[in-house]
């Protein structure tokens, strides 16, 4: 069935302008314009699993186009088209597929899915389609569409990377400074501290929007996320986007998608915006089930070939803003990603295809949380690509000197722990022995503790002139 209701809508509005007073036609433009837009219906042919194979209208549906299929007694179920296959197309739902009927109307759109945010989003938490979930009531709509899945901008449109950004945690400060429009990866194993080390950076860094993706947490995870490692304060200038583990993989990816999406809408407000996200892993996670699901070859650890093309898709969105069409520069989006580390193996796919695109990365080690010193970054591990330009020389000279101790210590550390170690035997090693108790309690700190940026190299500075 079609209606074409903007070509009749364009008629008309020509007609008028041509004879300027027609009786009528005033109201007949009106009722044009309360025409739905063209409307092509596609049919249920087979459903397998949570892959929907559907027939007809085939040339109007493009891969990540968002359809509708119409059920008898239930609101119609979102899908997404993600493949083609012959004669058919291939969807997958956002929702459970019950209710779903041989032969049911699939309400076909060419679009790609759009997301109408304000900055009165700000303090709220939505689900990946934009919808609020917490209590305050339904969110304001904004006149403009952001694409969820929207192309990175283009490289030679883009800004260099900007000047450095405090992000208020000691051991990243100084040891991987970050810079306006940087984005970080942060490594660990599970239950290592990578949630409580993001909301520190949400509640503390620098910048005036954070938005925090929580992509495929635990269920029970996502309040305590909010309401106690985030609190109110932190809340207060985010938008916390949530898909949990148990909701359909498109859904998790689409989350990711929404919160690059709504960085990109506060950047285009002016604002200094932070992007966090709880997992990539996740979001490669849902990309697997879903590129299995349509039949794609796994490869490494079942990952299949899109996982890796979609990463650098998703992450390359955030960096440094591209000129816009009135010729200014957009602002940067700063972004840390968190990857989860299958068996604290470094190696595997995921975390060796991120390490690849992203600027630096932050690594936390279980050795040290089960020391007890949180946040278990291992300094040594970890780097900024962009640091030694964002630092002055006095600075990289602290940096310098503290990593040497640090390494001096990891090194013999052993030896020294058994009381094989002679004083005297490599003045390194005793310099390090000196100073490492204070150098370790500089790169402790508590979830509610703030330092800023010139404060720790002040700190670190100071600690290493006592020997
Ligand atoms: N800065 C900190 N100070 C004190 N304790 C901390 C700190 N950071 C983390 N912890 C401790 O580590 C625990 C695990 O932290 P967190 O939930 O952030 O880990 P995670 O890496 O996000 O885990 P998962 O992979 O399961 O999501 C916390 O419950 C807390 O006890
Ligand atoms: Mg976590």
């Amino acid at each position: 069935m079609l209606i074409r209701g903007p070509k009749i809508l364009t008629l008309l509005t020509n007609l008028k302008a041509s004879f300027t007073i027609i009786d009528g036609m005033l109201d007949l433009v009106q009722i044009a314009k309360t025409v739905e837009p063209m409307r092509v219906y596609g049919r249920v042919a087979v459903v397998n699993g949570l892959l929907i194979e559907a027939k007809g209208g085939l040339s109007y549906m493009q891969v990540g186009a968002r359809c509708e299929i119409l059920r008898r007694n239930e609101e119609p179920l979102p899908v997404e088209v993600v493949g083609f296959r012959e004669d058919r197309a291939l969807m997958m739902p956002f929702g459970p597929v019950e209710g779903v009927t041989p032969g049911a109307e699939i309400r076909i759109s060419a679009e790609g899915s759009k997301v109408f945010p304000t900055t009165a989003w700000l303090g709220r938490i939505v689900d990946s389609f934009g919808n609020a979930i917490d209590s305050h009531g339904p969110l304001p709509q904004g006149p403009e569409g952001y694409l969820l899945k929207a192309a990175p901008p283009a490289a030679h449109t883009r800004a260099r990377v900007g000047e450095r950004l405090n992000l208020g945690v000691r051991a990243m400060d100084v040891f991987t400074t970050c810079c306006r429009g940087q984005r970080l990866g942060v490594f660990a194993g599970s239950g290592v501290g990578k949630s409580v080390l993001l909301s520190m950076l949400a509640r503390e860094a620098t910048c005036d929007a954070v938005v925090v993706g929580l992509i495929g947490e635990r269920g029970r995870e996502v309040r305590e996320f909010i309401e106690e490692t985030l609190g109110p304060e932190g809340l207060k200038r985010a938008i916390v986007v949530v898909a949990t583990s148990d909701e359909p993989a498109l859904k998790r990816r689409q989350a990711a998608y929404m919160t690059l999406a709504l960085a990109e809408f506060l950047r285009d407000q002016g604002l200094e915006v932070l992007c966090l996200m709880d997992s990539v892993t996740r979001f490669a996670m849902a990309q697997r089930e879903i590129g299995l699901a349509t039949g794609e070859p796994p490869t490494t650890k079942g990952y299949t070939p899109t996982c890796f093309a979609e990463l650098p898709k998703l992450l390359e969105r955030a960096g440094p803003g591209p000129v816009l069409a009135d010729g200014t520069q957009a602002g940067p989006i700063t972004a840390l990603f968190t990857v989860l580390v299958d068996g604290d193996d470094h190696n595997e796919p995921i975390a060796d295809a991120v390490r690849g695109i992203l600027d630096g990365h932050i690594v936390m080690s279980r050795n040290i949380a089960e020391r007890g010193r949180f946040p278990a970054i291992d300094v040594l591990k970890s780097i900024s690509r962009t640091m030694p330009e964002c630092q002055t020389i006095p600075e990289r000279e602290v940096v310098r000197q503290a990593r040497k101790v640090l390494s001096a210590y990891s090194n013999m550390e052993e030896l020294i722990r058994i009381g094989a170690y002679r004083t005297g035997a490599d003045p390194d090693v005793d310099r390090a022995i000196q100073l490492n108790p204070a150098v370790e309690e500089f790169l402790r700190q508590g979830k509610d503790e703030y330092t800023p940026l010139d404060e720790s190299f002040t700190l670190l500075a100071e600690i290493l002139s006592q020997a």
